[in-house]
């Protein structure tokens, strides 16, 4: 039997879909003249055979009350066997709407008011937004930039487990609430692969994190959104007490809010199950639950082809931005498809860099300030587009470069 290839090239044209992406650049850019290379979605069309799914779904004409069942359960165990070598009770799985929304779940389930959440800047920008908003407290544990990687900073991660250290750095509208004594550390929301910052954390990283929570009894929260892709060389290993997972990110289905938190332990998951019943949230919806089962049952082939696509997308920013832009430096990219630039060479304030981008190079890229503490001086670049649309995008930056 011919193997099928699939078509990563062709440029669709997303706008008037009420894309994100393609549709909000005046709102977000305040111009519609910009590339949007920005918010972690992919041009790329969904597998055929998610398509033919939700296509076969729809043709039932009967859009009731649903839910996960066994058959869902047992694709997406089947998946995180295949794809992580990881043997799941499908018992564990509770489905959510989102990764997004199941941290907030986690935050109701495991903490109280004015406790302290520790994350590691720069981080996916919600995190602070969703800490924040259910009242708890940030406690961030900055990520060190070392070299040409981000590490983690144990001394202080320890501290701030410990609770010996309390909230900081999280820019001057958050003054008011890093005064006063320490927040009790209950929760750490780590993020891992680590968006923005492109690292996939090794065995070595992850044993010793889980361990400094376990010996400061805090609950491990662990968003793996971005957990399906990983460039060779590196391994990602599901971690900590709640795992939060998707297809959304993979598939290319983040429209279709799916999700799925995999808890092994019985009271962990009964006390997530009462926080998310609490909000009267439920499984994902009907053509949601009906894509997820075709991607995690059919589509191993074209998720293959797909990895190779952005590992081949990856290369060719790194070597392109070696040869030709000068003062940009895109972090190593281990896994996921968006890259941290370190644009501090340009020697640009943040404002005049952002203004760079929008209007000079006229591509739309996520403001590294969106990440918290760290974000200043970086651009986040996605790379989960046709190489025609990302060679476009690199010479539209390459001359920019040039009347600076
Ligand atoms: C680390 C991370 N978590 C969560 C999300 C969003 O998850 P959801 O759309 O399922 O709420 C994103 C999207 O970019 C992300 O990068």
């Amino acid at each position: 039997m011919t193997k099928t290839t699939y078509d990563f090239d062709t440029v669709l044209d997303r706008r008037n879909t009420a894309c994100e992406k393609w549709d909000s650049l005046k709102r977000v850019f305040g111009t519609e003249d910009v590339l949007p290379l920005w918010v972690a979605d992919m041009d790329f069309a969904s597998p055929p055979q998610v398509v033919g799914a939700l296509r076969a779904r729809v043709d039932h004409p009967t859009y009731g009350y649903t839910f996960a069942t066994e058959r869902t359960r047992a694709a997406v165990a089947g998946w995180l066997q295949r794809t992580h070598g990881w043997a799941v009770d499908p018992d564990w799985i509770v489905f959510c709407p989102g990764v997004v929304p199941s941290i907030a779940v986690a935050i109701l389930a495991y903490t109280a008011p004015g406790d302290g959440v520790v994350i590691q800047s720069p981080v996916y920008g919600p995190f602070f937004r969703v800490i924040r908003a259910n009242g708890r407290t940030i406690v961030n544990n900055r990520l060190l930039h070392k070299g040409s990687r981000y590490e983690m900073d144990w001394e202080d991660l320890e501290a701030k487990l410990s609770g010996a250290r309390g909230a900081d750095d999280c820019t001057a509208s958050d003054a008011s609430e890093e005064a006063g004594a320490p927040a009790p550390v209950r929760m750490m929301v780590l993020c891992s692969p680590a968006n923005p910052v492109g690292r996939v954390w090794t065995e070595a990283e992850l044993s010793r994190l889980v361990q400094l929570c376990r010996e400061h009894n805090v609950l491990l929260v662990s968003d793996e959104i971005h957990a399906d892709i990983v460039y060779p060389g590196h391994v990602h290993r599901p971690t900590g007490d709640v795992v939060l997972m998707a297809p959304s990110k993979t598939f290319n289905m983040q429209g279709l809010a799916s999700a799925f938190a995999v808890i092994p332990d019985a009271s962990i998951r009964e006390r997530f199950a009462q926080a998310q019943s609490g909000l009267g949230m439920g499984d994902p919806n009907a053509l949601a639950l009906a894509a997820m089962e075709a991607a995690y049952t059919c589509c191993d082939d074209w998720y293959h082809q797909l990895l190779d696509y952005l590992r081949g997308n990856r290369d060719y920013v790194m070597d392109f931005a070696a040869r030709f832009l000068p003062g940009i430096s895109p972090l190593p990219l281990e896994g996921m498809y968006v890259m941290w630039l370190d644009c501090r060479g340009l020697g640009l304030e943040h404002d005049q860099l952002k203004e760079f981008f929008i209007h000079k190079a006229r591509v739309g890229l996520t403001d590294g300030r969106f990440f918290g503490p760290g974000g200043d001086g970086f651009m986040r670049l996605n790379i989960g587009c046709s190489r025609q649309v990302l060679s476009e995008a690199l010479e539209r930056i390459q001359a920019a470069l040039d009347t600076l």
